[in-house]
């Protein structure tokens, strides 16, 4: 589901920036560690950035990003534009049907966007299905308990049906072989979870 006008203008501006560089990234990267030399994906990509923090920060050699909405690929294509097509390719997709090999990546990456996915399952078995053995899924995610306040409620659009608590997640994520255990944490009064999961090497 596309960001309502809010929710983009709240996503595409600095502070988000900041956060995410100095906040996620660090806390993620804890959890999973960096991922020097290997493949990336990025679902839900937005405007790019987190796409530069898995270049940059993550070490990332090579990284495809996508996105529901094709004016924020613009945005994305418009930040990126001075890595070489060796090093990045972004397209319009979803990540219910990605659009990639079975086993095409050593690491996925979702900052914030499976709250966003009415069939949020069938997104966590395309990133399975698109994971290499021994594969790693790092994310961000808003909690159903955060999408309930009435802040929420009023100011953003999400799917109200089928949403997750971190327990859900985890189940939905174990259930498909993507194993979390205790590489997880939540912050903010659990609205927000950070976590890695890992798939095991064949
Ligand atoms: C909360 S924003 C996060 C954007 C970016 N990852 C960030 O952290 O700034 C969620 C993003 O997911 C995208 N999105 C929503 N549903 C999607 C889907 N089914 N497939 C791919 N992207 C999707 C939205 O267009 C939006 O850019």
């Amino acid at each position: 589901m596309k960001l309502n006008a809010l929710e983009k203008a709240l996503m595409n501006n600095p502070v988000r920036a900041w956060i995410q560089r100095r906040y996620e990234a660090p806390l993620l990267e804890g959890l999973g560690g960096r991922i020097d030399g290997l493949r990336a994906l990025e679902i839900g990509c937005g405007r790019g950035v987190g796409t530069a923090i898995i270049l940059d920060q993550f070490g990332a050699s090579e990284v495809d990003a996508f996105d529901l909405d094709e004016q924020m690929v613009r945005l994305a294509q418009r930040r990126l534009a001075a890595y070489p097509p060796s090093r990045l390719r972004l397209w319009v997709g979803d990540a219910t049907a990605i659009k990639a090999e079975d086993a095409s990546f050593d690491v996925v990456f979702d900052f914030g966007i499976l709250h966003h996915v009415p069939a949020w399952q069938r997104a966590v078995a395309e990133i399975r299905r698109v994971l290499r053995p021994g594969g790693r899924f790092y994310f961000m995610e808003v909690t159903g308990q955060a999408l309930t306040r009435r802040s929420y409620r009023h100011f953003f659009v999400h799917p109200i049906t089928n949403r997750f608590s971190r327990a859900d997640l985890v189940a939905e994520l174990e259930k498909q072989d993507i194993l979390v255990g205790e590489r997880i944490v939540e912050r903010f009064f659990g609205d927000f979870i950070y976590g890695v999961g890992r798939i095991n090497a064949a």
